[in-house]
């Protein structure tokens, strides 16, 4: 459904108050008007890193009349030509992060280079005194991520990190079901990401492979793990409400044998505190059960498909009758009946003071990220998620990449809780 001008007039002044907040976005450019903010009070940002990531960035920041990309930053010309199309304003543009930071009048930058790019233009920003909205995984390695973290830890200014899909609303209702006690004792998570592809891009030329596809290497990404298993492990340690104490893994070459050095079949197994068992796999040859989380607790099960709807199927014969059809005043989260008398879908929660711009929820997710970080910079609502959701997901992954690669178990060590 698309919302019309009239429709969303209609909602803005049932929705003052969220106005107020900076919460109202619309949906067509003519309705972006509506919520235009003057030019002195947006603030300015620049964005390091324009490829397929800063793409989806620029088109959400659409929506977000209260931040203005007022500088553009990539060392590809194609990529930063490709990407200039998506700004209506006069925009700045380099080749070298630096001399994006050395500009005085931009606030924060968005960082959405590769990985192993991430912390040395984290720490550039640090020393440039701006705002942090960083890509997912945190940084490189583990020293990388602890040095991000013990200067965050100093700084007075907002840092963020994007791992989006803890905004989704089907997982706001699964959290909610949790925190109601539906699942009662959770002892196993297995989580999936799977594709069917070689993951590989077009080159324009054959000397940018390591560039353009540096996915593959490992000198710049930590494969499945960091690109997709990272966003899966920081939903995790969210509903657990903790960090991993071990991990042991596997994983290997073993279907794109074409001269990629990052795995293409990875497992890992994480063991959390209160003896929670989760598994994580991801596999590039088989794409059957894409995103997939599955929640096993003592008194039901959950089972979250592709991100866009989840089930509940409570345990035993016996169905109580808190399980008839339910909603909870509070939270808003929900659970129907559907096929059976035992299996039951969980309505996703969206937050009732957000209008949302479309009706495609992986959009909305990132364009709810950087509504919160404007207005996590204009004080007007604490950040939904931050640098100990980027640090502590970051440190999961680099243990089950360790463990992977040099098959052994891998403990959370006290020095990582800084
Ligand atoms: N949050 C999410 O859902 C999500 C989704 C996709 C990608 N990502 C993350 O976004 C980041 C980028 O991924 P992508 O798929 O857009 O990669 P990409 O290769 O499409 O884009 C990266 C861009 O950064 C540029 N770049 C490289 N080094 C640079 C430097 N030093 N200065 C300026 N520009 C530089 C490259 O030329 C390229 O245009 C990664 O960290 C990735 O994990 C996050």
């Amino acid at each position: 459904m698309t919302r019309t001008r009239r429709d969303f007039i209609k909602l803005s002044s049932l929705s003052a108050t969220a106005i107020g907040l900076g919460l109202v976005a619309c949906n067509t450019k003519e309705d972006f008007k509506l919520a235009e903010v003057p030019d002195s009070e947006r603030i300015k940002v620049g964005l390091i890193g324009v490829g397929n990531r800063g793409k989806s960035i620029l088109k959400a920041l659409e929506f977000v009349p209260e931040i203005k990309v007022s500088a553009l930053c990539d060392t590809l010309e194609f990529q930063m030509d490709n990407a200039k199309q998506y700004i209506s304003n006069k925009v700045e543009t380099f080749t070298d992060f630096k001399s994006l930071l050395a500009l005085k009048d931009i606030d924060a930058v968005i960082i959405a280079t590769p990985l192993h790019e991430h912390y040395k233009i984290v720490m550039a920003s640090f020393d440039a005194d701006k705002h942090i909205l960083c890509e997912k995984t945190l940084a490189y390695n583990i020293e990388e991520c602890k040095e991000i973290k013990q200067r965050g830890n100093q700084s007075n200014k907002v840092f963020q990190v994007s791992y989006q899909y803890q905004l989704h609303p089907v997982f706001n209702a699964i959290k909610n079901i949790i925190n109601q006690g539906y699942c009662g004792t959770i002892t196993r998570i297995d989580c999936s990401w799977d594709r069917h592809s070689n993951w590989r891009r077009k080159l324009p030329s054959e000397d940018l492979e390591r560039q353009i596809n540096w996915r593959m290497y490992k000198e710049y990404s930590g494969g499945l793990v960091a690109e997709l298993g990272s966003h899966l492990l920081n939903m995790v340690d969210n509903l657990l409400g903790t960090h991993p104490i071990k991990v042991l893994g596997t994983g290997g070459i073993d279907y794109w044998k074409d001269g990629r050095e990052t795995f293409d079949n990875v497992h890992a197994l994480f063991d959390y505190p209160n003896g929670v068992k989760v598994g994580f796999h991801s596999q590039l040859s088989n794409s059957y059960e894409g995103y997939q989380m599955k929640i096993y607790g003592d008194k039901a099960t959950i089972i979250s498909h592709g991100m866009k709807t989840a089930e509940i199927i409570p345990e035993g014969k016996k169905v109580d009758e808190k399980w008839k059809d339910n909603v909870d005043s509070v939270t808003g989260a929900s659970i129907k009946i559907i096929d059976n008398d035992k299996k039951r879908k969980i309505n996703p929660v969206k937050n009732e003071n957000v209008i949302y711009p479309t009706d495609n929820d992986h959009f909305n997710v990132t364009w709810r990220l950087y509504k919160n970080f404007a207005a996590a910079i204009k004080g007007k609502e604490s950040l939904l998620l931050g640098l100990k959701d980027g640090y502590q997901s970051a440190i999961s992954v680099h243990m089950a990449n360790e463990a992977i690669r040099n098959e052994k178990i891998v403990k959370w060590l006290p020095e990582y809780d800084v």
